[in-house]
């Protein structure tokens, strides 16, 4: 507590001097961007049912560990808009003074409001959406906005405009898409380039267990100078020990069950990951360690975007950064597990 004109008042967070004393920050394709190995998103554990002073710590935590990327959506919750909102109150308490530290992002492309204007691709959706974005987190901009999803039946040529129209109104710095496949990638890129706006980064789905980027994405990513950002890369805690021991409380699995079902984790699976485990006690590492580790191999992919229920998963997420070198054997023992 600090004492100002007699008055107590809770002293406001101060990040840490150390923190950018043990992150990388790696290139976002060839942009000017530079974004951290390992940033923090918000799917899970910021909506109203969960614990505001957890999601705060959660923050901070990241931010005084070099994590200055937070990724968001639209419909991140529950309910939709809450992530949005539980971040715009911490941001507004702790991080203000910080804003030009931090890349914020979020999305819309996925179900959001009722009606025919709260989903897909639309320049009519996506302009609002952001727009109620920024309103719940208080935000003037963010860094990075993205269409969370392709949408077959809008031409891409409106969407890639109203991403472009949006940088030029200043509501956004840099665009992404998350979910395209590479032949939709392409399409998207050479739309945003013609309209001097280009692509910033793609965020997919990438991890040891889901290798769809590796047949073609990351190539197309690499050839137009576009970044990656891998999201769920521990496949929602699958590839952890947590679930080595049966179904813990407080996992996402029995916890939500939305995304992520008990009935997914079965004795096939858990043998794979016991495996795995081995593996990485070999490496001196834990599991989630290694599998992080493993995405930041491969210098396409900028950033491993992780999820985290409670400060210490980040703090072991984070120690993943002292050993990103896999010997050749290593690489196919992991393999061999997973075919
Ligand atoms: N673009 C898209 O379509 C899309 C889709 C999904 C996600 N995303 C983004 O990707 C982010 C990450 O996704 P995700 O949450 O599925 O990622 P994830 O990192 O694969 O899973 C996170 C979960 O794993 C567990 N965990 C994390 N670190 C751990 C550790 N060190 N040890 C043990 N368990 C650990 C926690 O689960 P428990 O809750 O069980 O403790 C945590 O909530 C999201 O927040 C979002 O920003 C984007």
């Amino acid at each position: 507590m600090s004492k100002l004109f007699g008055v107590s008042r809770k002293k406001s967070y101060q990040a840490k001097e150390t923190r950018y004393e043990k992150m990388n920050y790696r290139r976002c394709g060839k942009s000017g961007l530079l974004l951290p190995e390992i940033s923090l998103g918000l799917w899970h554990n910021f909506g109203f049912t969960d614990d505001f002073k957890n999601a705060q710590n959660l923050l901070k935590c990241a931010f005084d560990n070099g994590i200055t990327h937070f990724d968001l959506a639209n419909n991140y919750g529950p309910p939709y808009g809450a992530a949005e909102s539980t971040f715009g109150a911490i941001f507004k308490k702790d991080f203000k003074s910080y804003r030009d530290e931090l890349i914020i992002s979020t999305k819309a492309g996925w179900d959001m409001w009722p009606g025919p204007y709260g989903n897909f691709g639309s320049r009519k959706y996506l302009i609002s959406s952001l727009d109620q974005s920024l309103q719940r987190m208080g935000l003037d901009y963010v860094d990075i906005f993205y269409h969370h999803r392709p949408d077959p039946e809008t031409p891409m040529e409106e969407t890639m405009a109203a991403l472009d129209h949006i940088v030029r109104q200043g509501k956004a710095l840099y665009v992404g898409i998350s979910q395209y496949s590479a032949e939709e990638t392409l399409k998207a890129t050479k739309i945003l380039t013609a309209l001097g706006t280009p692509c910033l980064i793609h965020q997919p789905k990438y991890n040891m267990m889901d290798r769809w980027v590796e047949n073609g994405l990351l190539d197309v990513l690499e050839n137009k100078g576009v970044g990656a950002i891998a999201f769920s890369p521990l496949q929602q805690g699958i590839l952890t020990d947590k679930y080595l021991a049966g179904f813990p409380e407080d996992s996402r699995a029995v916890k939500d069950g939305r995304y992520l079902k008990t009935s997914q984790i079965d004795n096939e699976l858990i043998s794979k990951v016991t495996q795995l485990n081995e593996i990485a006690k070999s490496r001196g590492q834990s599991l989630a360690q290694m599998a992080i580790a493993w995405l930041l191999k491969d210098q396409r992919v900028t950033s491993v975007l992780v999820g985290a229920s409670k400060t210490e998963q980040l703090l072991d997420s984070l120690k993943a950064l002292d050993n990103l070198e896999f010997s050749e054997e290593i690489l196919v023992k992991i393999d061999n597990v997973l075919k």
